[in-house]
């Protein structure tokens, strides 16, 4: 079943109900104004930091849910009030349709024969974001209505917003000049900024205080000022501030009026932040607002917003007769990608803003489906994430987007990170030719003083890897490694107790087969940095390196028919046909494979047959099988997951584009398709009602068999599924390889595509590749240059 579809030609998702079967969201604001927005004008803004600078509130675990948003009451005398997006109100309305585009979303709806049109976007290079809304009298009759709109301040910090009330109950404060209600919470302190609302109209009301608003006892369902039809011009002084103004429109039959609504950010030096005693400089916030006063400049700024996005997406595009994986390719999987890029692990609605920030191993892969389209980013971003490492190559796990400082509160010592920034290195080169990073000098930690070439970094990061193996010669797995749940070092026996950041027991026994996989992909990649571009004895160092942890990955890290996954810190196995449970674990047999293991011997084909036959099920491929099903402290977190969920077997999307590109080494083009389409959103778009997540991004997790729920997805839009998506399908599948000297074309396809077109964008030209499939593992390419 469907809640909507995609719309190709205007690269939207129509969504036809409010009623998903949850909140379908997307992201307004690529730069440094963000705001999430459900399909019924739920979400919240923040600027650049979801944490520690946050405009509005919201409420996760809040009943109803989805509960925060931009909020607008349309009441006509005599009747009951309604909402362009079904929420707060849930009046039925006799028209709906949301379009969720590429940084806008748009909502039509109508009732009472009267129609609202609201357009929402973050105009490009501005610190707003714009609801431009138009009513229309469709009835043969003069209309008077009273609009209301309503938006809730958070009190900058979400954390304290939602904790420290004893503090924040008392600090709340507002101006309302010329109709624009500007929060100033904290402003006559320490703050230099403040965020302010305001409509290109005369307003014949307002509340900014939210008791006064809604009423006693009463929701944003129902507020009293709307129900009265009357604003007491309310000024907020601690408790609750809002913002909302009222507007009174008379329409005569036919008539259409438009308003716009402005919710932005401003920022003073601090010696120039007051206009007179304790009153706001609004200069930043009258210059922006005049800026957006007509709907022709707003629809400008809109459509300048669809260029921008055509022009990055036109540096690859597929045509092909399979429209699911060319809208995947061409439009959703590139535009998730950079939402990742820009928010990693921080905001969505499975993720609360507050927790984590930027993941050293998240924003490194998320580069990697990413860099193409604005490398200078990418760039840019590889220089924060490996100032974030330490002297010795390990590294902080996350830092804070605002600060850019290592953050110790998510813990550290997860013993993959470090070969991470060697991947989104080298993918970097490979995009752009640009050699020159690895001598940029960047810090350890952030300290001062201690800057050395990102060369070194990576230098660090390899060598982090060889002075930590194990009893086996493979690579210790420190506090966890990609899997943040398999804790071999934790012990934790504590309810409630952090997995990610209890102080570690370092066995110096449990090592990782995974990690031994990543090296030996990476150590690859890196010794050919060195050879090219660095120290040839390195190189050659490392090559024998590579050499030694394969051998220790046939002799200690082969189980008979696929890769094991561990030893734990008793020097048991872990993933092994002699468990109990966990027998086999996904992520050895893609990354062992991906790293060219076991292609000379036979062992990769046998593990991928291992993972068709044990963990491939009908929405993807699971973990691991059999899941557990009791806690085992010497596995840590993946078994506090019940039976099917999350890293306890079910199907955990970031991996299983590994499979397929695993496939795709041994030319098995049909079962790396296979694979592909399972977890792919166009495709999962027809069993919506199981799926449950929104059918135009990837999600983290679903519901493996052993779970109750199969099939059901959860933690959309924020994961490394849509790096990997987009890795597997342009590089391994569709087979346009960015490399040193130029594009490398080498396609692995399924029967089902027969042919088709890419053009592509590689250092400043265009590329038109052709590629015809000739069948059992065949392909004719022609590749010209515009
Ligand atoms: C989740 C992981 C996540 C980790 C870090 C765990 O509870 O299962 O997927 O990476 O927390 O927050
Ligand atoms: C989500 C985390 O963001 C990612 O870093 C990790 O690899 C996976 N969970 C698996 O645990």
């Amino acid at each position: 079943m469907k809640y909507g579809y995609f719309d190709d030609t205007k690269k939207e998702y129509v969504i036809t109900t409010p009623d998903t079967p949850l909140p379908w969201i997307n992201y307004l604001g690529g730069q440094d104004f963000y705001g999430l927005i459900s399909n019924t004008l739920g979400g919240y803004s923040f600027y650049r930091d979801a944490k520690l600078q946050r405009l509005t509130r919201f409420r996760y675990n809040n009943v109803p849910s989805d509960m925060g948003g931009r909020y607008y009451y349309i009441k006509e005398e005599n009747k009951d009030p309604w909402n362009p997006g079904y929420l707060p109100c849930r009046a039925e309305l006799d028209k709906y349709v949301c379009r969720h585009g590429l940084g806008y979303t748009v909502i039509e709806s109508e009732k009472n024969n009267i129609e609202c049109l609201i357009k929402c976007f973050v105009p490009l290079d501005e610190n707003c974001e714009i609801h431009s809304l138009t009513l229309t009298n469709n009835s043969m009759i003069q209309k008077n209505i009273k609009l209301y709109s309503m938006i809730e301040w958070c009190l900058w910090d979400a954390v304290d917003d939602s904790q420290n009330y004893q503090r924040n109950l008392n600090i709340g404060e507002v101006e309302v000049e010329d109709g624009v209600i500007y929060h100033k919470t904290e402003y006559r302190e320490r703050r230099n900024h403040y965020a302010y609302y305001g409509v290109n109209h005369d307003i014949s009301g307002f509340e900014t205080d939210r008791d006064s608003f809604l009423g006693k006892f009463r929701g944003f369902d129902n507020p009293l000022s709307v129900e009265k039809g009357h604003m007491n011009n309310s000024i907020a002084h601690g408790w609750y501030p809002i913002g909302s103004h009222q507007i009174d429109c008379l329409l005569e039959p036919g008539e259409s009026k438009n308003l716009i609504f402005l919710l932005g950010y401003g920022q003073n030096s601090p010696d120039n932040k007051w206009a007179g005693k304790n009153i706001i400089n609004k200069e930043e916030a009258k210059r922006v607002l005049n800026k957006f006063k007509s709907q022709e400049f707003v629809l400008k700024e809109l459509e300048k917003l669809k260029h921008y996005w055509n022009k990055l997406l036109s540096k690859f595009q597929v045509e092909t007769s399979n429209d699911k994986v060319a809208r995947m390719v061409n439009i959703w999987n590139q535009y998730q990608c950079m939402v990742t890029f820009n928010l990693s692990r921080s905001a969505s609605y499975f993720e609360s803003g507050t927790g984590r920030g930027m993941g050293f191993r998240d924003s490194c892969q998320d580069i990697l489906g990413f860099v193409h389209l604005i490398p200078e980013k990418a760039r840019e971003r590889i220089l924060d994430i490996a100032s974030i490492q330490f002297e010795d190559g390990s590294t902080y796990h996350q830092y804070q987007p605002l600060t850019k400082l290592g953050n110790n509160n998510i813990g550290s010592g997860f013993n993959d990170d470090p070969l991470w920034l060697i991947a989104c290195t080298v993918a970097y080169i490979k995009e752009t030719g640009d050699s020159h990073i690895l001598n940029e000098t960047i810090p350890f930690d952030n300290k001062l003083g201690s800057e050395k070439s990102l060369f070194e970094h990576l230098r660090r990061s390899i060598h982090y890897t060889l002075s930590h193996l194990g009893p086996n010669g493979l690579p210790l797995i420190g506090r966890a490694d990609w899997n943040d749940c398999l804790n071999l070092n934790t012990f934790s026996t504590e309810p409630g107790e952090s997995f990610q950041t209890t102080a570690n027991y370092e066995s110096n026994i449990a090592e990782s087969v995974f990690i031994a996989g990543m090296f030996i992909k990476y150590g690859q990649e890196y010794a050919e940095l060195c050879s090219r571009f660095g120290d040839h004895n390195e190189g050659k160092e490392i090559i024998y390196q590579v050499k030694r942890m394969k051998e220790a990955v046939y002799n200690k890290g082969w189980d008979g028919k696929w890769f094991l996954r561990a030893y734990d810190a008793f020097g048991n196995k872990v993933g092994s046909n002699e468990c109990h449970e966990g027998k086999i674990y996904i992520e050895p047999q893609g990354m062992c494979v991906m790293a060219g293991i076991g292609i000379e011997n036979g062992h990769a084909e046998k593990a991928l047959n291992s993972v068709h036959q044990l963990l491939v099920n009908d929405y993807g491929v699971e973990l691991l099988h059999p899941s557990y099903t009791s806690y085992h402290k010497e596995l840590g977190e993946i078994t506090s997951y019940p039976p099917g969920y999350k890293e306890n077997g079910s199907v955990f999307c970031h991996n299983n584009p590994w499979i397929s590109i695993a496939e795709t080494i041994l030319g098995r083009g049909n079962k790396a398709f296979d694979i592909y389409r399972r977890i792919c959103p166009s495709y999962t778009e027809e069993f919506s009602e199981i799926h449950k997540t929104e059918p135009y991004v990837y999600s983290q997790t679903i519901g493996g068999r052993e779970s109750f729920s199969l099939g059901e997805a959860k933690n959309s839009w924020l994961t490394g599924t849509a790096a990997w998506s987009f890795v597997n399908i342009s590089q391994a599948i569709l087979g346009i390889y960015p490399d040193y000297d130029g594009l490398k074309i080498k396609p692995c396809l399924p029967d089902e595509i027969k042919s088709y077109k890419v053009r592509r964008y590689f250092r400043g030209s265009f590329y038109n590749i052709e590629v015809e499939n000739l069948m059992f593992g065949k392909t004719k390419s022609k590749i010209s240059k515009e």
